[in-house]
């Protein structure tokens, strides 16, 4: 696997290889990678001739300092990883290669940025999408893959790719969960042991509002939700939304095919994210 810290060498590649008639996927990630991670990257390789990963921790896409100097970094790991998954390249810029100069860049999704994460971490998508689309340029990607765990990313993206017109296809890749159900993340590891045992009932109550969903409205199941967060010693809820995959809005009354719902979690400081498709 060759690896590469600047934008010079990583699009000198990808341009040899496109030169060669192959086709390239991109996995673009930042780092302290998991299983999930993984299944996107074995699933790139399935469907491309070359894989290219980048592992970047994105400073302007942390609406929280704290959340991005306690980021877990562990690139030595990391290059196993993805070099026994098949990838054959990866860029691991410094935060200078990628952003010499003071950025100004400002995306409009509309509605689709101003629920849930986009309402909780200002500033948030833009970040996703600015580094998204460097990345982009950076690695020309036919395909790119993007993680369900982070389902109104993998939106904002899709819609990135739409307004920017830019030659790629999005693929969207399933949630991967521990045994237990929690949704792999990297934040998982710096849960301690009381809240990482406490931490699956995050995907207890999704699917308990999912067998909710035929018989109940959306009201009905929001408040179940609230009603157990409000009594759970250790998991704070910080939203839970019904809202239509397609377009993120909020949905009110009864639940329709499509629908899904969307949570996100403090364990002691720690965010989690989840959600479910609910018909
Ligand atoms: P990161 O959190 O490292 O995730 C990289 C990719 O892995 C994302 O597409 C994410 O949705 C996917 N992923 C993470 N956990 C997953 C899981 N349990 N199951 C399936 N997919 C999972 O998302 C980012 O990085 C950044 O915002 C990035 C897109 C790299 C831009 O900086």
């Amino acid at each position: 696997m060759r690896s590469f810290n600047t934008i010079k060498e990583t699009r000198s590649f990808v341009l040899n290889q496109r030169e060669q008639g192959l086709t390239i996927g991109f996995v673009p990630t930042m780092g302290a990678l998991h299983p999930g991670h993984i299944s996107l990257v074995e699933r790139a390789v399935k469907e491309n001739d070359v894989v290219i990963c980048s592992i970047f921790v994105n400073p302007i896409q942390f609406n929280n300092p704290e959340d991005l100097k306690k980021y877990p970094r562990t690139l030595e790991k990391d290059l196993e990883m993805l070099q026994e998954a098949g990838c054959k390249a990866v860029f691991v810029p410094t935060v200078e290669e990628m952003y010499p100069e003071e950025i100004h860049k400002n995306y409009d999704f509309g509605a689709l940025a101003n629920v849930m994460e986009g309402a909780f971490r200002p500033g948030h998508f833009n970040g996703v999408a600015i580094v998204v689309h460097k990345l982009f340029d950076i690695t020309l990607p036919h395909r790119a893959y993007f993680g369900e765990k982070d389902y109104q990313q993998l939106q904002i993206i899709k819609a990135l790719v739409r307004i920017e017109n830019l030659p790629v296809e999005i693929v969207p890749c399933p949630i991967s969960r521990n045994t237990d159900g929690l949704a792999r993340s990297s934040r998982n590891e710096r849960l301690t042991s009381e809240m990482r045992s406490a931490a699956p009932f995050i995907y207890k109550i999704l699917n308990e509002a999912k067998s909710m969903a035929a018989t109940n409205t959306a009201a009905e199941i929001i408040s179940m939700i609230e009603q157990n967060f409000n009594k759970h010693p250790l998991l704070k809820l910080e939203y839970f939304s019904i809202a239509s995959g397609n377009d993120l809005q909020a949905v009110t009354g009864k639940i329709s095919e499509g629908d899904m719902g969307f949570i996100a979690v403090f364990a002691e400081g720690i965010r989690l994210i989840d959600n479910i498709q609910l018909i």
